[in-house]
């Protein structure tokens, strides 16, 4: 398919072995695919091969909500119908999708007499890499995605000490110390830049990848359960799609859309009451120590009646979520989390407990029925927050009372969460049966007509598609971790978008303004500037995007809180215009249904020049663009929150010149040109 060729062969062995190139450069190395199954450990030799199909499909279909209105799916496929020679003739296929930007593949197990039961004990798909590519990682942990990334050559790639120093992390169990989690980007020395992950991740565990230092060959790691096996299949089934993705320009991968191609159309028929949407919530206040999502000190902190005994700093209550309500209601933010709402979070995750929320009983002080009722009056969006401590049983027992309560006091999306150790004990959260506990969770929801946003699960592989209520994840690193740690490096939403955000959109919870003063630990403090953050509505796609910050401190920035106001999460087009992983990202957008485009623009720890030629608008038509850039001596560190606001006439002519700051960004929207009284604007120069 243009540039992308696929090899496959048979070696002598019978092991199935395929090969990929682009542009005639080597971007897989022969490399085998296969099982080691519970009751069969060759399940990787002695193929042979007894037909082949071939079918070619070029389609565009629309995604309920997304980066871009249209997706066009076009691509070769190649079926391999293998069976081994050994009686009693065992049959797998292999199914190649070739696409301008890559390839996917899956294993078919066809249905057949001799297997129907069986057990996944090792995958042995290999990606063997043709030199030791730079590489962007962040360890296989069979529980977190929370970690900073590492830029290091392939050979160097070694967990242990940032797992060991991670504690900022809830749960961590990495025990491969050369193992690495997906979407895994690289570089090649010669300019090719490749993606490793996965589609289409249902009814299977998470795939990592053991990094092999000599051989500079990847191979498939699953996440375990609790016995150690990996999957429990039923022939006819199949694995999820392998899929890597390849361009000689960065901006190629960051706009490929292979992994939503590669997932099922919705499963969902009526779409009409999924709505993307922002929101604000009573939350960065507990994040930073203000307030508590505990309404007492102690689990058993009761008075003589045996009535709990309030701290005083309880963040969840009535007046304080009115007053995130009137601030919505009155900037048009659609929507307001409430977090510690709830009873439990005294005693709330750490000891492996089964029953700590029911999701249904508020803290005494905080009025269910009334905050219904002042949200309606203002038109205002409550949206639930659901933590399940990792308790997925107790979550399953629960959840429908939970969806009814949504339901009964006006609650149209939840936001979950799985802080904590997995319980039935001993699974992972990227597990299989975890895996599947998602799925369930957003089909569940989907019947009460309830879109969900999940913290701590696995990274996205494009089942958004699927499902499309299931609107944003977190399953990485976010902005929370610049309130209770040493933070995320100023490059660290430079890689973002290249890894995590390749399966999904990620609710990283950006815009904050107050970038330092809020902690008690001397250091920690955002590692960005505060246009930065007004940059990374754009960089970093999500359906859902927070406002975080506290409401007071977008009240003593008006002026740049606006471009929070406008910034829309559902695009119809989407232009990479420059990018780097690792060091800066430019992209532009344009709202649904609308002229209006926006711009963001994001760097590293230094400082560089944006250069945004504006040719996308329409031909010969005049746009008013409002630049919110870095301020002269803006730099992260010691001046983060210097910003100036710009406006000027644009045309698609015009070419943006833009400075950032170290850890800086800009952040521009352009909407057309309406003559009206006040003064017009003078020509971009
Ligand atoms: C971790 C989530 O990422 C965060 O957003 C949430 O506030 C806490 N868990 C509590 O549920
Ligand atoms: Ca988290």
């Amino acid at each position: 398919m243009n540039k992308v060729k696929l090899l496959f062969i048979l070696d002598d062995s019978g092991i199935p072995v395929y090969s990929v190139y682009f542009d005639g450069k080597p971007v897989i190395l022969p490399s085998r695919l296969g099982f080691v199954l519970d009751d069969d450990s060759t399940f990787y030799k002695g193929f042979e091969l007894v037909a082949t199909d071939r079918k070619q499909a070029d389609q565009t279909w629309q995604p309920v909500w997304g980066e871009t209105k249209n997706i066009r799916d076009h691509y070769e496929q190649l079926t391999l119908h293998l069976r081994q020679k050994t009686s009693p003739g065992k049959l797998l296929d292999i199914v190649f999708r070739v696409f301008e930007d890559g390839v996917g593949f899956r294993y078919e197990f066809p249905k057949q007499a001799a297997r129907k039961y069986f057990i996944v004990s090792r995958e042995l798909t290999a990606f063997a890499m043709a030199g030791d590519h730079k590489t962007f990682w962040i360890p296989g942990d069979y529980d977190s995605n929370e970690y900073p990334y590492t830029t290091s050559p392939l050979s160097a790639v070694d967990n242990s000490s940032m797992v060991n120093a991670s504690t900022d992390i809830a749960v961590r169990d990495a025990p491969d110390r050369y193992s690495v989690q997906t979407p895994l980007m690289m570089k090649t020395a010669d300019g090719l830049y490749i993606n490793i992950h996965e589609a289409a991740l249902v009814n299977y565990p998470a795939m990592q990848l053991h990094v092999d230092h000599t051989l500079l060959t990847l191979s498939a790691s699953l996440v375990p359960d609790a016995t150690g096996n990996k999957a429990y299949l039923h022939a006819p089934s199949h694995t999820p799609w392998r899929t890597i993705i390849v361009s000689d320009k960065a901006t190629d991968i960051l706009s490929s859309k292979m992994i939503l191609n590669l997932n099922e159309p919705s499963a969902i028929t009526n779409t009409s009451w999924i709505h993307p949407m922002k929101f604000i919530g009573v939350w960065w206040e507990m994040q930073i120590g203000k307030s508590t999502w505990n309404y007492t000190d102690f689990p058993d902190s009761t008075d003589s009646k045996g009535n709990l005994i309030p701290n005083g700093r309880h963040g969840a209550n009535t007046n304080n979520v009115k007053r995130y309500i009137d601030f919505a209601a009155r900037n048009g933010i659609p929507g307001v989390l409430v977090e510690g709402w709830n009873t439990g979070w005294e005693d709330w995750f750490g000891n492996w407990k089964e029953n700590v929320f029911d999701f249904v009983t508020p803290y005494p002080d905080f009025d269910v029925k009334a905050v219904m009722a002042y949200a309606r009056s203002k038109n205002v969006h409550m949206i639930m927050h659901n933590e399940t401590s990792g308790s997925a049983t107790n979550y399953e027992r629960q959840e429908d009372t939970a969806f009814r309560f949504m339901k009964l006091f006006g609650y149209t999306s939840v936001k979950t969460g799985y802080v904590g150790k997995i319980i039935p004990r001993g699974e992972h959260h990227d597990g299989q049966w975890m895996i599947n506990h998602y799925v369930r969770v957003a089909q569940k929801a989907a019947g009460y007509h309830i879109m969900i946003d999940v913290h701590e699960p696995v990274r996205p592989t494009g089942v958004q598609r699927t499902w499309p209520n299931w609107l944003a994840c977190e399953a990485a690193r976010g902005n929370e971790f610049n309130a209770f740690s040493n933070g995320n490096a100023p490059e660290h939403e430079t890689i973002l978008p290249f890894t995590r955000l390749m399966g999904g959109p990620m609710d990283y919870t950006p815009g904050i303004f107050a970038i330092k003063g809020y902690s008690q630990v001397k250091g920690w403090q955002v590692h960005t500037t505060l246009a930065k953050q007004l940059a990374l509505y754009i960089t970093l796609y999500s359906p859902l995007q927070m406002a975080a910050d506290l409401p007071e401190n977008y009240d003593t920035h008006k002026d740049a809180f606006r471009f929070i106001k406008e910034v829309p999460v559902d695009w119809d087009e989407t232009r990479i215009i420059d990018a780097e992983p690792g060091d800066y990202i430019i992209i532009a957008r344009k709202k649904k249904n609308k002229n209006n485009w926006f711009v963001g623009a994001i760097t590293d720890e230094n400082s560089r020049n944006a250069t945004i030629p504006l040719s996308f608008l329409d031909k010969g038509k005049q746009y008013v663009a409002t630049i919110y850039s870095d301020a002269a001596g803006a730099d992260w560190k010691n001046n983060p929150e210097a910003y100036i606001i710009k406006q000027s006439l644009v045309n698609d002519a015009t070419t943006l010149l833009v400075s950032l700051a170290a850890g800086g960004g800009a952040a521009v929207s352009i909407m057309p040109y309406i003559p009206g009284p006040g003064k017009k604007p003078e020509l971009y120069k």
